[in-house]
């Protein structure tokens, strides 16, 4: 192995989760980009290729080289990296783009430099890359980005984050209709207020999902998977929303939502087999609708980043 540098898997991810906005996330494993990073004598972070996007190669215009950046100024390693992207998560979909490379960036460099940042140290400088890409440093596709499963940031200021406990039988079923919508766009439109009455329903619901994720209780899971204060704006900008997420639910989806921003829309099943019922079932709804799309089946990934040459 080339000590010097590291080829890395950086998954996909779904933020919110229903009810959790900006808090709960959850790594996926079938989908997500490759990047190479390595060490070299310059200081500074450069990158030098990007494959699959149309996106800035100037360090602080991209995601990774803002982050990686934020860990460089942090260490006191005097060289610097160089980074080769493969993107195979399209931007502006809603399942962590812009969080994969970020993370990416900052977990192979670490790894590279020996370890010198915990985990935690990652997120925050990853979180600089989401800063960039979206106007706030939201940590919810970073942290299951970074520490795999399901991640709560309980809280931002000091920054907490909570490993939360995966059912092994969670599959996700996640689609992806081909429009772009930015994560900036999408907060925009959201009230800054919300009711009691909502924020009863929904503090009800975050609970419901860890005790049923804790417990493996499938059922209360399906239950907890409901947002009352975002998914009713934003579910206006993703053709057969409504549709889609009825369809996931006849067969036999426990739940079903707005992946992160939009306008991916993400099912969750307990089993494999349902989980692919649930993608059919879409694959019809979406027959009608006339947007093109990808569809993704994943089981919820565990580790996080891999090295894919260790
Ligand atoms: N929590 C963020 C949002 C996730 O919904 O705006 C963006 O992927």
């Amino acid at each position: 192995m080339n000590k010097n540098e590291i080829k890395v898997f950086c998954p996909a991810t779904i933020a919110n989760v229903s009810c959790g906005f900006d808090v709960l996330g959850l790594a996926l494993d079938a989908v997500g980009d490759e990047m190479t990073v390595r060490k070299i004598d310059t200081k500074g972070v450069y990158i030098s290729k990007i494959i699959g996007q149309d996106i800035p190669l100037e360090t602080e215009k991209n995601v990774a080289g803002i982050a990686g950046l934020a860990l460089l100024q942090a260490s006191d390693y005097l060289g610097g990296f160089e980074i080769e992207i493969h993107k195979k998560i399209k931007a502006g979909s809603g399942i962590g783009s812009s969080a994969a490379s970020a993370a990416g960036a900052v977990w192979a460099m670490n790894m590279l430099l020996e370890n010198p940042f915990s985990t935690i140290e990652l997120v925050q400088f990853a979180m600089e890359g989401e800063r960039l890409a979206s106007g706030v440093p939201h940590a919810d596709n970073v942290a299951p980005a970074l520490f795999g499963g399901f991640t709560l940031v309980r809280s931002y200021d000091p920054l907490d984050i909570i490993q939360i406990h995966t059912p092994k039988e969670l599959y996700a079923t996640i689609l992806h209709p081909q429009i772009e919508i930015k994560t900036a766009d999408s907060r925009k439109i959201l009230k800054t207020t919300i009711s009691l009455q909502d924020g009863i329903k929904q503090w009800g619901n975050v609970g419901g999902l860890i005790a049923g994720l804790y417990t493996e209780d499938y059922a209360l899971i399906g239950r907890s998977l409901v947002d009352h204060i975002v998914e009713p704006i934003r579910s206006i900008l993703i053709p057969g929303f409504d549709d889609v997420k009825k369809a996931s639910l006849d067969a036999g989806a426990l739940g079903a939502g707005i992946s992160g921003s939009g306008p991916s829309i993400f099912a969750l099943s307990k089993g494999e087999q349902t989980a692919e019922k649930v993608a059919k079932s879409i694959k019809e709804v979406y027959r009608t609708i006339g947007v093109e799309y990808d569809l993704h089946i994943s089981k919820v990934n565990l580790e996080g980043m891999k090295n894919l040459n260790p």
